[in-house]
């Protein structure tokens, strides 16, 4: 999808499914190249960063097949040490396979990966923990050839880094002993990937707290159904309230999603839960006050943008604080061409509600600033244009035939 053509002014509602995750699949499929087995994943979301993690994985000798959602993988054949440098380069999760092909094969080559610019996205983290456990680690011309696997000890993160968490409990699975993560990412999507493990014999406690301890076990193939993907069901719930909507959806864990569901009830939604069950009724919004990003299970920094589109028309002023990424306000100029009244100062954002919106031809920046972008032109009274659309196509399956299935007028090409 390059360019998605939108028609304001119409709320979305009805009920809708909500997929896979996509921060869940991509961890758990580069975990599949670290342990010899066959497993079977369902529940996996149709987007473009899976079939890149896919094709990476098959390029380095694994067998995948498809059938509706699940994908079948064999990995016990010989695979090989380096993945494919042009298929890693486009997205940020194929730092995971460090991790992954130290712990089957003690040694690993990757480029540095790609994925969304929201300002420095480095590897220090993800390194020095690795060579902290003993791992050599050179880098030359781009690439960092590692050899070694991990030792036995303890890693003390400075950040609670979800990558460098997966990383490292994915190198933990070939160690000579038990290894300790202290100061580890709390996100469901961690959870998620020790209950794949555990599946796969793996010895894991902890995951979800601070403190993960993973022990070297036999480990084997597994059947695991992805976690819903608590992104794709704040995006849809802000829609839904910029639009005025009244929304159901399914198959999500509303408690994962905590943060987000606060903000929008402050803001005038009313929203009520069942087991895997929200509904949301939009009424007239007012500013919710100051949103603070930061690691689960705080204010997710995946929900700004998308939260921050939906209270374009709030009343009052709604003060955003970034504190995760370096460079995640790229979706604003966007959003200010459709009338939205923002201004940025840092790691600041505040947006003053104003009366409408009007449709504007724009460029999207990243999959979640796309997604923002999307809903502002859902909000506004006519036509917009938003190019550089493929964005999407990275995190949301038929993202398109979905808001169709809401009402939306919309169209791509
Ligand atoms: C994961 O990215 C998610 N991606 C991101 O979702 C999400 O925004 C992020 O976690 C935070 O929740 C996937 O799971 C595939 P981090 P990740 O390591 O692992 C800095 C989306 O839209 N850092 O927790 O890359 C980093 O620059 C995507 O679905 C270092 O400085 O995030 C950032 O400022 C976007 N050095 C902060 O830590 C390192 O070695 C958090 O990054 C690693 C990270």
């Amino acid at each position: 999808m390059d360019t998605i053509y939108i028609t304001g002014g119409r709320p979305l509602s009805g009920t809708l499914a909500v997929q896979g995750s996509k921060n869940a699949v991509l961890p758990i499929l580069a975990a599949t190249a670290a342990i010899p087995g066959r497993f079977v994943l369902s529940n996996c979301p149709a987007i473009r960063d899976a079939a890149v993690t896919r094709s990476l994985l098959e390029h380095l000798g694994l067998r995948i097949t498809e059938a509706d959602t699940c994908l079948i993988v064999d990995s016990r054949g010989p695979i090989r040490a380096v993945p494919e440098a042009a298929l890693a380069c486009q997205l940020r999760s194929s730092a995971l396979l460090l991790g992954a092909l130290l712990a089957r094969l003690g040694e690993a080559e990757i480029s540095l990966p790609g994925g969304c610019v929201l300002g420095q996205r480095p590897l220090d983290y993800h390194l020095d923990a690795l060579e902290r456990l003993g791992v050599k680690i050179r880098r030359e011309n781009g690439r960092l050839l590692c050899k070694g696997r991990p030792r036995s000890g303890t890693v003390i993160f400075p950040y609670p880094s979800v990558g460098t968490t997966e990383n490292l409990m994915l190198a933990a699975l070939g160690a000579n002993g038990p290894v300790r993560l202290i100061g580890a990412a709390r996100e469901p999507e961690i959870r998620d990937l020790a209950v794949f493990l555990t599946a796969c014999g793996a010895k894991i406690t902890g995951a979800g707290t601070p403190c993960i301890r993973i022990e070297p076990a036999p480990l084997h193939g597994a059947a695991h159904r992805i976690l819903p993907d608590r992104m794709e069901a704040a995006t849809w719930l802000c829609a839904a309230a910029a639009t005025g909507g009244t929304l159901t959806l399914t198959d999500l864990i509303p408690d994962q999603l905590r943060a987000v569901l606060q903000v929008l009830r402050l803001a005038g939604c009313e929203i009520t839960e069942a087991d895997a069950e929200l509904t949301v009724r939009a009424g007239p919004l007012h500013a919710p006050g100051a949103v603070v990003t930061g690691p689960y299970p705080a204010f997710p920094t995946d929900a700004q943008a998308p939260v921050m589109a939906a209270l374009l028309r709030a009343s009052g002023s709604t003060l955003f604080r970034e504190t995760v990424f370096s460079d995640r306000f790229r979706h604003v100029p966007a959003l200010c061409a459709m009338g939205a009244q923002i201004e940025t100062a840092g790691d600041l954002a505040s947006v003053r509600g104003v009366p409408a919106l009007h449709g504007a031809e724009v460029s999207a920046t990243d999959l979640r600033g796309a997604a923002a972008t999307v809903i502002a032109a859902l909000a506004a009274e006519d036509e917009s244009i938003i190019h550089d659309a493929r964005h999407l196509d990275r995190g949301y399956s038929y993202f398109p035939e979905r808001l169709r299935q809401l009402g939306a007028e919309v169209h791509a090409e």
